[in-house]
């Protein structure tokens, strides 16, 4: 999700402007993602760097983040959806990381949409955690260096028992990954939109789906 601050920039108006509506083209998102019967929707809403943005910038997302936890989760959870975070939760402040913990536990038995929400995350962060927890068993006798292979790896990533992304959509016309599911995208699609994130809607998810549906997915083997 990219593109708050220049919207906001075209229209004079504060940072913080942008990061409202981007809020409002979540919830537009979410509902498309339930339409489509997409299954796993994944938004990278706050990044390990994004906490070296000047405090002020900070505070108003995580105020945003709080809002959002606290006002949408009946919403979320009558449309069937089931949230998740991922991400360094020790940055998060003890009140958002218990309106996550409050959010999983009241949703968990729902199935028709698995929207993780990615936040404090960073991809190499990420893959560090879990060399550190495995260069631990390994110290400690409970894991044979030959033993670790991508499952080993995987089981101690955040988005363990989650599904590798197919489509990976980058708004706001910027072609970089920026530290997003580095390990798990290996072989997802990208597709980037021009459109800045609070103009993303339903349309735009369903146009980035048909180029998906285009594309020739084949895992490194020859052209069939
Ligand atoms: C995305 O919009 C929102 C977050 C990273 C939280 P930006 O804030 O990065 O907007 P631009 O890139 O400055 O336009
Ligand atoms: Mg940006």
């Amino acid at each position: 999700m990219d593109g708050n601050g220049r919207w906001a920039k075209l229209r004079n108006l504060p940072r913080t402007a942008g990061h409202r509506r981007g809020v409002e083209a979540v919830r537009e998102t979410v509902k498309g993602a339930v339409e489509l019967g997409i299954a796993y929707l994944t938004l990278y809403g706050f990044s390990s760097e994004n906490w070296n943005r000047p405090p002020p910038e900070v505070d108003d997302l995580m105020g945003l983040l709080r809002f959002y936890l606290s006002s949408e989760i009946a919403e979320l959870h009558r449309q069937g959806v089931r949230l998740r975070s991922i991400g360094d939760r020790a940055r998060l402040a003890p009140d958002i990381v218990r309106l996550i913990e409050e959010a999983e536990e009241r949703t968990r038995e729902n199935v028709r949409l698995n929207l993780t929400i990615a936040l404090s995350y960073g991809g190499r962060n990420e893959i560090l955690r879990a060399m550190r927890m495995i260069a631990g068993d390994v110290a400690a006798g409970r894991l044979r260096p030959g033993d670790v292979d991508e499952a080993a790896l995987e089981q101690r990533l955040f988005t363990t028992g989650l599904p590798d992304p197919d489509l990976v959509i980058r708004t706001s016309g910027e072609q970089r990954i920026s530290n997003f599911l580095l390990w798990q995208s290996a072989y997802s699609e990208l597709v980037f939109d021009d459109c800045l994130w609070p103009d993303f809607g339903r349309e735009n998810l369903r146009r980035a789906v048909e180029e998906y549906q285009r594309r020739e997915r084949r895992y490194g083997t020859a052209v069939g």
